[in-house]
C-alpha cells in the first residue's frame, strides 16, 4: 500500500493490521452482539437500494462479505474492496463459486481507488465512514460515481451519549484512528455533491440491547425492539433534530 503521504500510509497500515487480526483470529464480542444489533438499520438501507439488476455497484469496506453476497444476489455487478487482505479472503469464502463471477474484489484503501472516473451507478458502505480520511475518500467517491450516481452509507454517530460511554469502556474494539461521524459536519464534507439527505435510527431502540444481559431477555428482544423502533420513527419523523442523539444514520448522497 504505497501512498505519497507518509501519515496516511501509516494510518492505513494500522487499519489493515487491526482488521486482519480481527478477521484472522476472530474477536471476543460482547453479549449484545447475539441480538445482531445493527441488522435493523442494515435492512432499512438495503430496502432503499431499489432494483440492482444490471447496475454497477461499488461496496466500501466489505469486511466479511455478507453485504457483498446480498448485493450480488440482488443482481448487481459488484466491485467490493477493503483495506484488509483477510477481509477479502472471508468475502471470497462467503460468495462461493456461484456468486464470485458477479463480484470483482480488491484490496485497496477508500482514499485511493483504482477505478476509472464515472464507473458506478451506486456505492454502498456499512460502518466504514468512521475509518476513513473523509475528505480524501469523498473526493474519490465523487470521482468514481457516474453523474447522478447515488451513494448510501449506514454509519454510527459520534453524538449519542450512551454509545460515547460504551466506546470509552471498550477501546479494544476500536482502531487508533477511527472517528465517528458528526452529522453537523456533513454540509461541508459533501459540498462537492449535488445533494444529500440522512435519516436516523435507534434512540430508545438502543435500550432493547440491554435484554441480552437479562436472563430470558433474548426471547423478548424481537418484539421489544420492534416496538421501540416504531416509537423512534414517530419521534424522529416529527422532530428530525433529535437525530443527533441517535446511534445510526443512513446518508444518501447524490453526485
Ligand atoms: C466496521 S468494519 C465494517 C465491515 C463491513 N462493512 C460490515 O458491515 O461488516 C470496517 C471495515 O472497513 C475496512 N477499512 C478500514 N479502513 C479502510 C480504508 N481506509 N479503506 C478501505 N477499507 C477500510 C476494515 O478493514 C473493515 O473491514
Amino acid at each position: 500500500m504505497t501512498q505519497s503521504d507518509p501519515s496516511l500510509s501509516a494510518r492505513l497500515e494500522r487499519e489493515a493490521r487491526f482488521h486482519d487480526a480481527k478477521y484472522g483470529e476472530g474477536e471476543k464480542t460482547p453479549r449484545h452482539y447475539a441480538t445482531a444489533p445493527t441488522q435493523y438499520v442494515y435492512e432499512r438501507m438495503r430496502d432503499m437500494l431499489g432494483d440492482l439488476r444490471g447496475r454497477r455497484v461499488l461496496e466500501y469496506g466489505c469486511g466479511e462479505g455478507w453485504i457483498t453476497r446480498d448485493l450480488a444476489r440482488m443482481g448487481a455487478a459488484v466491485s467490493a474492496f477493503d483495506i484488509s487482505p483477510q477481509a477479502l479472503e472471508k468475502t471470497r469464502d462467503v460468495l462461493g463459486p456461484e456468486l464470485a463471477g458477479r463480484c470483482q474484489l480488491g484490496v485497496m484503501p477508500a482514499e485511493t481507488l483504482v477505478y476509472p472516473a464515472d464507473s458506478f451507478d451506486l456505492a454502498v458502505g456499512f460502518a466504514i465512514i468512521h475509518h476513513l480520511d473523509l475528505p480524501r475518500a469523498l473526493a474519490e467517491l465523487h470521482r468514481v460515481l457516474k453523474p447522478g450516481g447515488v451513494a448510501y452509507f449506514a454509519e454510527p454517530l459520534a453524538t449519542n451519549p450512551a454509545i460515547q460511554l460504551y466506546r470509552r469502556l471498550t477501546p479494544q474494539f476500536r482502531t487508533a484512528d477511527e472517528r465517528p461521524l458528526v452529522l453537523a459536519e456533513l454540509p461541508q464534507l459533501l459540498s462537492a455533491f449535488s445533494r444529500f439527505e440522512h435519516r436516523e435510527y435507534y434512540l430508545t431502540a438502543l435500550g432493547a440491547l440491554l435484554l441480552a444481559y437479562v436472563p430470558g431477555g433474548m426471547r423478548l428482544f424481537p418484539s421489544f425492539s420492534r416496538t421501540l423502533h416504531r416509537v423512534d420513527r414517530a419521534w424522529l419523523d416529527r422532530m428530525p433534530s433529535l437525530g443527533r442523539w441517535a446511534w445510526y444514520s443512513i446518508i444518501r448522497i447524490v453526485k
